[in-house]
């Protein structure tokens, strides 16, 4: 009975948004979108321009009202609740285009991160990002708008975790990188991923996501069409002719 109650609990996914809609005035950005993240996976959503990737994610971090649909975590319905309280329930975003604050130090946009923390957690946190990031550590004192674009998605993504997520969300971490910075940074998505750590993040670079992704859903037209694991999507004919140009 023990057993089964354990079991019940951990079934429950961390994140479960369903057919969730939101507009932009007349235009339907997510129409029916349904996507489950169970602790400790690595979710890949990918779709083209437009779909609706960075709609969803500010969807669920609460700074896109929803017109439809719901949004659980842990179970619990969280589509009315705050941004702020939601990233105290550890949903934590790294936004698209990085967008660091260019004339603050590295340290000062890391320190940003921890605002709903501890001080002592700021301090641990701090030590954490630049074990993750030495590069940063030798440029804590640079102003982080003269970092270099990889520089600038290590900055994002340490600022992030300086909030202690529990669900790790990023909006295209390999957008205007270089191929090099690109698998760089996708081998730092592995690694926080190794780690423990759930991760949600949408891609329009559907081969790296869905390489390195538990599982993966495919968005269009704020639409989610397909979903399976990472593999069967790289090797669904629909996925390799909309996406991979194979
Ligand atoms: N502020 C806005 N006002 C009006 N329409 C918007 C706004 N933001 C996004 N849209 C529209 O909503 C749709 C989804 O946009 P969204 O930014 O979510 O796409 P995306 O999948 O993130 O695209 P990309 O890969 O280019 O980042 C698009 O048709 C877009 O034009
Ligand atoms: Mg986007």
């Amino acid at each position: 009975m023990k057993d089964r109650q354990r079991t019940e609990t951990s079934a429950v996914p961390m994140l479960e948004v369903r057919e969730l809609q939101s507009r932009y005035g007349r235009i339907r950005a997510l129409k029916k979108v349904s996507v489950t993240v169970h602790g400790g996976e690595l979710v890949a959503l990918v779709g083209a321009n437009g779909a609706g990737k960075t709609t969803l994610m500010r969807a669920i971090s609460g700074v896109q009202p929803i017109t439809g649909g719901r949004i659980l975590f842990e179970g619990k319905d969280i589509s009315r609740m705050n941004a702020a309280a939601r990233v105290r329930l550890g949903i934590v975003q790294v936004p698209e285009g990085r967008r660091v604050f260019g004339a603050m130090t590295v340290e000062d946009n890391l320190r940003l991160g921890a605002i709903s923390r501890s001080k002592n957690e700021e301090e641990e946190g701090l030590e954490r990002a630049y074990d993750l990031f030495p590069r940063l550590k030798d440029r804590r004192r640079q102003l982080a708008g003269t970092l270099s674009g990889g520089e600038q998605q290590m900055l994002a993504i340490g600022r992030a975790l300086m909030a202690k997520p529990r669900l790790l969300l990023m909006d295209e971490p390999s957008m205007g990188l270089s191929p090099l910075l690109v698998d760089q940074t996708f081998e730092i998505i592995q690694k926080l991923a190794a780690e423990g750590m759930t991760i949600f993040l949408v891609e329009q670079n559907a081969y790296v996501a869905l390489s390195i992704a538990t599982r993966g859903y495919v968005l269009e037209g704020g639409v989610t069409t397909l979903d399976g694991s990472g593999e069967a999507l790289l090797h669904d004919p629909r996925v390799k002719e909309a996406y991979l140009g194979v």
